[in-house]
């Protein structure tokens, strides 16, 4: 068990020789041994094989030096144990065969024992377990609530959040329905991911920087709350993650997390000065920036570790890896933390 890798030590607080640095969406597109199984697999193959989510878990692993593995699957996995199909469509993401329309589509949710559906998931957790080194820690995840209900809503990406937030506002009896339903289930599942064996856990709100501070605190901050809350039972240390953020990170940090990510639109000294210093704060490089050269890279790169010096920080994106960025720069970034490190006394 990693309990020494520097992942798990900034997670609980203390001290390391270098920020840990992993990055969202290390596994996928961009590589080409991801992309040659994408040959032969569809992405969500990829997913129910616990065998191939494995392999592609360790991928970026045994190409870098990264301090994290994060387990290859989906936010939108749990979906589909809940009775609620959908596809990645070439180009367009994914695709809702029935999204929800109306109340009674909330009641026929099939929640009883989803987490059990997901088996092949705790699989992989365990199979990459097995084979990664004790000082690189894995990270299990799942959507939140209001990421995946906004999916399971609009039938797929949006852009304004129409009609989640008019399902919000004009049929909230069942949105709270809706939203219970959903952490009841992701409290489930991430439990499970953690008896597989994943040693910190990821809450992936991408899309909740859409609502303004009344909205998250009434709609959809005490249902994160229960999921976060629920996980200090585990005793895993847990990231709470969303794009957008900036003006309602308070209202995340107290719905829980050890650990709040952030994007690139905020300067970490500033969320410190908001959330205090001792907050553990990941993120938060533009991932624009790895596809730009070599010094761009660099220059960004330090950027984020001169604002970070000195306070509990987990090197990573604002946001996943862009499919068209080069490997050799995503090298190079991590190649600064540690060159960097190196010459910085962290306190
Ligand atoms: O970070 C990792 O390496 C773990 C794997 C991971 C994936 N999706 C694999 C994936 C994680 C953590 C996710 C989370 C996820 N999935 C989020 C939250 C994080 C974020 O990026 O905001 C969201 C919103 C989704 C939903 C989703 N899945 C979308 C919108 C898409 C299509 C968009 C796209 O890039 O094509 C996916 C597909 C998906 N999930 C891919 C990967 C590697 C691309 C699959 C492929 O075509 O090979």
């Amino acid at each position: 068990m990693s309990t020494n890798g520097r992942m798990m030590l900034v997670c609980q607080g203390r001290g390391v020789d270098s920020p840990p640095v992993w990055f969202m969406r290390q596994a996928g597109r961009y590589m080409e041994e991801y992309r040659r199984l994408r040959e032969r697999h569809s992405m969500l193959e990829l997913c129910r094989t616990p065998e191939l989510a494995a392999e592609v878990t360790l991928q970026p692993i045994e190409r870098f030096d990264l301090d994290a593995a994060i387990i290859f699957a989906d936010i939108l996995l749990p979906l589909e144990a809940m009775g609620v199909p959908f596809h990645f469509a070439k180009g367009e993401g994914p695709v809702l065969e029935r999204p929800i329309r109306e109340p009674a589509d909330v009641e026929r949710l099939d929640t009883v024992g989803a987490e059990e559906r997901l088996s092949f998931v705790y699989d992989a957790i365990r199979l990459v377990r097995e084979r990664l080194d004790a000082g690189i820690a894995l990270i299990g995840f799942a959507g939140a609530p209001f990421t995946v209900a906004s999916y399971m809503i609009e039938g797929g990406h949006s852009r304004h959040f129409a009609k989640t937030k008019l399902f919000m506002y004009e049929q909230t009896q069942a949105w709270h329905l809706l939203m219970t339903a959903l952490s009841d289930v992701t409290l489930r599942y991430l439990e499970r991911q953690v008896k597989a064996g994943a040693q910190v856990v990821q809450l992936f709100d991408s899309w909740v920087g859409a609502l303004g501070r009344h909205d998250y605190r009434e709609y959809v901050m005490p249902h994160s709350a229960r999921i976060l809350q629920g996980l200090q039972n585990t005793a895993v240390p847990t990231i709470h993650f969303g794009t957008g953020t900036g003006s309602i990170l308070d209202l995340m940090k107290q719905a829980g997390g050890t650990v709040t990510g952030v994007d690139w639109r905020v300067d970490l000294t500033d969320v410190w000065k908001l959330l205090g210093d001792t907050t553990v704060l990941q993120g938060n490089l533009d991932p624009v920036v790895l596809l730009g050269s070599r010094d761009t890279v660099k220059r960004a790169v330090t950027r984020v570790l001169e604002q970070g010096r000195g306070r509990p920080h987990i090197f990573n994106l604002g946001h996943g890896i862009l499919p068209e960025t080069q490997p050799e720069n995503v090298e190079a970034a991590i190649e600064q933390v540690r060159t960097w490190s190196k010459t910085h006394e962290r306190i």
